[in-house]
């Protein structure tokens, strides 16, 4: 069930976010703004959980790092997946315990290592010798050992967006398969290292299944080496990566995904971990604009909103489509009129939805852009020296803000200007 729909207000059809709707949203926290539909966020765990029962979930906070939002998934039991001292902090500032974490990435620096291994983080999945020699030296230097998987790289291509494929052969991401069975050995002797499996993650919104199997026959393969040659294997990290429906996409039925790990648990006899994100959380949030004017750019129409690629990056960055919505529900065989939705940003690449179809846009609608729960708000930023924007939450009828938009004062008051200049 969607958790977005149009409902009655005043008369009127408006799109909801649950029991809201989306205008009483805009009057009380202005635009631009994220709203966040709990319901769907638990539904879709629980969908996940129920496909793959046996798999330990690890939501990758990269996709969404609200602290509600980690929240959320916390109280459903879930552990994380983190990349950064950042993100460490904000898994423990949403009440998943140390324990719960699989710390990932390629960069973890020497401080972030000790302060993780202080607080006693589960797993690190380490992505090359440097970094498996450093973290030996960090745990050493603090009389502990640290749980490793280490993650490969099997060369597949998963068949993504070249800036979100990760697991090709020169990609920067995971070891090369052909050097995982020295590297473990070698683990396996290092005094503040206890390896304890393999990881993978081959990119994000994967449309198809065949790149993750080809990716997890890789790793059976390399758990079955490991095994001959006398060391244990616990644990196998599947990653995320499974894809969602933007526009027209058919990615795999997430019973499909959760049947392929359980094989691979099944076959292993492993701890089967995954590491979902865009899967969770992507369809849950919405991004609420409002149209500033409309203007003819040649032969287009184009609304420009108060939205822009500062909020949203991945129109610019991926050229990512995202639904666009009137919120007041179009008449059913109204006119509509094909128009840009832009923002503000002095950029061309500030265009958040090209050649729409939409009801004929005045000054003052609300639009939403739909499936920004994931890489939404996280990836914003506040060039043009615009205010990172507001993120709301609703359960039923209830609305609460969950980060509220950033003010000019704060972010003029993070630059100082050296005395010399005054
Ligand atoms: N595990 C690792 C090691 C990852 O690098 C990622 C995502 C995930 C799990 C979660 O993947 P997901 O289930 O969300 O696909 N900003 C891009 C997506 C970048 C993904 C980065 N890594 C976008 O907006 O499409």
């Amino acid at each position: 069930m969607d958790a977005f729909a149009y409902r009655e207000e005043n008369g009127r059809r408006v799109l909801h976010a649950e029991g809201v709707s989306l205008p009483s949203v805009a009057v009380r926290f202005g635009t631009p703004t994220y709203c966040y539909a709990n319901a769907a966020l638990v539904a879709r765990y629980q969908a996940l959980a129920e496909a793959a029962p046996h798999a330990l979930v690890f939501y990758s906070i990269k996709a969404n790092d609200n602290l509600a939002v980690i929240r959320t998934f916390a109280r459903l039991g879930a552990g994380a997946d983190i990349i950064s001292g950042g993100e460490l902090r904000r898994a423990l500032g949403a009440g998943i315990a140390p324990e719960k974490l699989v710390f990932a990435g390629p960069g973890k620096t020497r401080d972030e290592m000790e302060h993780a291994l202080t607080l006693g983080v589960g797993q690190f999945n380490v992505e090359s010798p440097a970094e498996l020699d450093m973290l030996d030296a960090a745990a050493r230097a603090g009389g502990t050992r640290a749980r490793v998987a280490l993650r490969v790289n099997p060369d597949v291509d998963a068949g993504t967006h070249d800036k979100i494929a990760t697991g090709r052969r020169g990609d920067k991401f995971g070891i090369d398969d052909g050097e995982i069975a020295a590297l473990y050995g070698r683990a396996a002797a290092l005094e503040g290292i206890e390896p304890v499996g393999l990881a993978v993650h081959i990119g994000s919104q994967l449309t198809r299944l065949a790149p993750f199997e080809a990716a997890f026959e890789r790793l059976i393969a390399l758990v079955d080496g490991l095994r001959a040659a006398g060391h244990a294997v616990e644990r196998i990290g599947l990653g995320g990566g499974l894809g969602v429906r933007y526009r027209d996409e058919a990615p795999p039925d997430v019973a499909a995904y959760g049947a392929l790990a359980e094989r691979v648990r099944q076959r292993l006899g492993v701890t089967v971990m995954i590491e979902p994100g865009r899967w969770l959380v992507a369809p849950a949030g919405v991004l609420l604009t409002r149209v500033i004017l409309v203007k003819q750019a040649g032969e287009r129409s184009c609304a420009v909103v108060d939205a822009a690629m500062n909020d949203l990056m991945r129109p610019a960055l991926y050229d990512a489509w995202h639904a666009i919505e009137t919120v007041a529900e179009a008449a059913p065989g109204g006119a509509t009129v094909e128009t840009d939705i832009a923002g503000p940003v002095c950029e061309s690449a500030d265009v958040l939805g090209r050649s729409r179809r939409l009801p004929p846009l005045a000054a003052g609608d609300l639009l939403a852009l739909r499936d920004v729960g994931a890489y939404g708000s996280v990836m914003a930023s506040t060039y043009n020296s615009r205010p990172l924007p507001a993120e709301v939450m609703v359960r039923g009828d209830a609305l609460a803000s969950i980060r509220p938009r950033q003010d000019h004062e704060a972010l003029l008051a993070r630059d100082l200007v050296p005395s010399w200049l005054t």
